[in-house]
C-alpha cells in the first residue's frame, strides 16, 4: 500500500475527487493525511469528517518561507507518503522542499502548461483569445509551474465564456484527470526520462472533455 498525503489551500473538490476513486477503485493506495496552510480550509473539515487525519501550518506564523517549508516538510514526513499531492495548494513551495520530495510531488494547474503558469489562467486564455483551455498534471520542479507532464485535459473555450464558466467546465475535467494521474503514480505506472512522462501501461495522457 502507498502513502498519499494531500496538501490544500481551500475548497478541496480535487482532493475530494482523489479520496472518493481511491476508495471506490480500490488503489494499492491510502490518503494518510491532508495538509494546509489554510486553518480554515473547507477541505480539511471535509477530511476530517472522513477520518483522515489532518493538520494545519498556518504560513502567516513563520518568519521566513524557508521556516514555513521546515515545518510543513516536518508535519507531512510523520506521515511517511510515497507521494505528496498538491491540490489547489496555494503557496509558493522553496527548492530545499521541492528537491526533498522529487519525483514524488505532484501537481495540478489549471491551464495546458506551459502556457498560462502562475494566476488568473482561465481569464488570461479568455484574453488571449484561445479556442482550447484546460488543466495540467505534472511533476513538481524548483521553477514554478513547470516540471514532467503526466497528463492533461483540453476543453473548449466557447463564444461568450467568461472567467466562472470556463473554470466550472475545466474544474469538471480536473476531477477525472487528477484522480487518473495519482492512480498512475501509485500503480507505478509512470516513468520519466528526458523530462518526458510516458504511461507505462499505454493510457492516453489526454482527455478531451
Ligand atoms: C483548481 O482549479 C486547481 O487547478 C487550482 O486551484 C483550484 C483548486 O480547487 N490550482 C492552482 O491554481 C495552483 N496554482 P479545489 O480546491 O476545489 O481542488
Amino acid at each position: 500500500m502507498k502513502s498519499i498525503v494531500i496538501l490544500v489551500s481551500g475548497r478541496g473538490s480535487n482532493m475530494q475527487a482523489i479520496v472518493e476513486r481511491c476508495a471506490a477503485e480500490g488503489w494499492p493506495a491510502k490518503v494518510v493525511g491532508v495538509a494546509s496552510n489554510q486553518p480554515g480550509a473547507p477541505a480539511l473539515a471535509w477530511a476530517a469528517g472522513r477520518g483522515i487525519a489532518t493538520a494545519a501550518v498556518d504560513h502567516k506564523g513563520f518568519v521566513s518561507r524557508e521556516a514555513f517549508d521546515a515545518e510543513l516538510r516536518r508535519v507531512i514526513d510523520l506521515w511517511q507518503p510515497d507521494v505528496v499531492v498538491l491540490a489547489g495548494f496555494m503557496r509558493i513551495l522553496g527548492a530545499a522542499f521541492v528537491r526533498h520530495y522529487e519525483g514524488r510531488l505532484l501537481n495540478i494547474h489549471p491551464s495546458l502548461l506551459p502556457a498560462f503558469t502562475g494566476l488568473h489562467t482561465h481569464r488570461r486564455a479568455i484574453e488571449a483569445g484561445c479556442k482550447v483551455a484546460g488543466a495540467s498534471v505534472h511533476f513538481v520542479t524548483p521553477e514554478l509551474d513547470h516540471g514532467p507532464i503526466v497528463a492533461q485535459a483540453a476543453v473548449p473555450v466557447l463564444p461568450g465564456d467568461d472567467e466562472a464558466s470556463l473554470s466550472a467546465r475545466v474544474l469538471e475535467q480536473e476531477h477525472r484527470l487528477y484522480p487518473m494521474a495519482v492512480r498512475w503514480f501509485v500503480q507505478d505506472q509512470l516513468k520519466v526520462a528526458d523530462g518526458v512522462v510516458t504511461q507505462l501501461a499505454g493510457e492516453p495522457q489526454l482527455i478531451c472533455g
